[in-house]
């Protein structure tokens, strides 16, 4: 087997064998195969895309190279959920300690922000002491003791994911929906889970700008999943404004406090009560070893009805600051959030006119928070883990000229200005209310 005719073939429109993938990636992995050939490969993969057949192929072969985690010993539903990345969400941290409240088994493998876009790991990098890097064993005690741990991914785990992706930033080939369902699926489906609930992201600040791109990533990583053993199913939500009230490490943080004492924000509750709804119904189904059903509108309220009080009795604010103490964080804060870094300087941004406000665009707001330090340019940038926004309004609200939309939360004076610049660009006041957009908008069985 040569490199040059499997690169020949995927050029000329052809599908690849397992073999020709496995020849591809595991030679760069030993160095057989050199970086310019693996790049060339991911480019006629960008312009002819995959059939199903070969991006399962591709995930299998990247999930096995390198170590898997097994948790068979331990029993029961073990289901994670993945979001496809956004600004503002920081479902994760509400959901995973409900659900593990709740019974369920919640191993999480997460990742860090980049560009407009935050990761679970830098928020939970905001609570002093909180470590992302604790040894596998750790990671399934506490799964196995109280059902819940966050982690980031290891050097070993699916080292081939850490490769293609280096090469696909530089090469302009990240934005490939084989490419980008074998990287998410490869490192999900290595956790050792048997219940994944996607959490498929659409709008301006989404890698899926249209819902019917959001379409075929959703369909093609459920195929994955389901194909390999791993009950899948994906929820396709809104990312065209941000979820929630706040954007940045430790102010995202407070508001996940402020929810898990059952106040959080309407959108953020709406999707995070659905996504728990269907990691329920998702448990069930494997407790049961039933096919995973649809969710009907009356067993959905059921399921949210539930995980609600669970929230309202206080067992998921408990379970969340078990979970801080047991990954050495200072659970003090879930009592004292201003425990929390907290910025030295803040400047509230505010209405030009008056009007409903038509557009607050998740990528601006993303885009003006990471340049307040909140986020990465690059992946190897450190952050500012008080930078951020606080929004005052929300799409369709009302505002009165002068006052408030936002507040910026910043160290350093030189980066507000180009960081409103950025905020006011993706900002729409209008004289006409605006129909909002729908938070769910398709679940994705097949
Ligand atoms: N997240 C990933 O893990 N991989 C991608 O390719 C895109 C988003």
């Amino acid at each position: 087997m040569r490199a040059y005719d499997i690169i020949k073939k995927k050029r000329d429109g052809g599908s690849l064998t397992k073999e020709e993938i496995s020849f591809l990636i595991n030679g760069s992995l030993k160095g057989d195969v050199p970086d310019y050939q693996v790049s060339a490969l991911l480019m006629a993969v960008f312009l002819n895309g995959m059939t199903d057949e070969e991006t399962i192929a591709l995930t299998e072969v990247m999930m096995h190279s390198g170590k898997t985690i097994d948790l068979s010993d331990i029993t029961g539903p073990k289901v994670d959920k993945h979001s496809t990345g956004g600004v503002g969400d920081k479902v994760s941290l509400i959901l995973a300690p409900l659900v593990a409240a709740m019974g369920v088994k919640v191993p999480m493998i997460s990742g860090r922000g980049l560009g407009h876009t935050g990761g679970t790991l830098d928020k939970l990098q905001s609570i002093p002491g909180f470590k992302t890097d604790i040894p596998v064993e750790e990671f399934k005690d506490n799964i196995k003791n109280f059902g819940l741990s966050i982690i980031g991914q290891s050097q070993d785990f699916v080292p081939a994911d850490r490769k293609l992706y280096a090469l696909r930033d530089v090469t302009a080939t990240v934005d490939s929906i084989p490419l980008i369902a074998s990287s998410i699926m490869s490192k999900k489906l290595a956790e050792g889970i048997n219940g994944l609930v996607l959490d498929v992201k659409t709008g301006s600040g989404a890698f899926m700008k249209t819902l019917e791109d959001a379409r075929r990533l959703a369909k093609t990583m459920v195929k994955i999943g389901n194909s390999m053993g791993v009950r899948t199913v994906a929820l396709i939500t809104d990312m065209d404004q941000p979820l929630g009230k706040t954007v940045g490490n430790s102010l995202e943080i407070k508001e996940c406090i402020s929810a898990l004492r059952g106040r959080g924000a309407e959108d953020l509750m709406e999707v995070t009560l659905t996504l728990t709804a269907w990691m329920l119904n998702m448990a069930d189904s494997i407790s049961e070893e039933t096919e995973l059903k649809p969710l009907k509108e009356f067993t959905l309220k059921k399921y949210k009805d539930e995980a609600m009080d669970f929230l309202e009795k206080g067992d998921a604010f408990k379970k969340f600051v078990e979970f801080i103490d047991a990954q050495y964080g200072d659970a003090e804060v879930a009592f004292k959030p201003n425990l929390l870094p907290s910025a030295s300087a803040t400047k509230q941004i505010t209405a030009d006119r008056e009007g409903y406000i038509r557009r607050l665009d998740a990528e601006a707001v993303g885009t003006a928070a990471m340049l307040l330090g909140a986020g990465r340019k690059k992946a190897e940038d450190s952050i500012d883990y008080s930078a951020g926004i606080i929004l005052h309004k929300k799409v369709g609200e009302y505002v009165k000229a002068g006052e408030p939309i936002a507040m910026f939360y910043y160290n350093d004076e030189n980066l507000f200005k180009d960081a409103e610049e950025v905020f006011r660009s993706g900002l729409e006041i209008g004289d006409r209310e605006i129909a909002k957009r729908k938070l769910i908008h398709e679940v994705i069985m097949s």
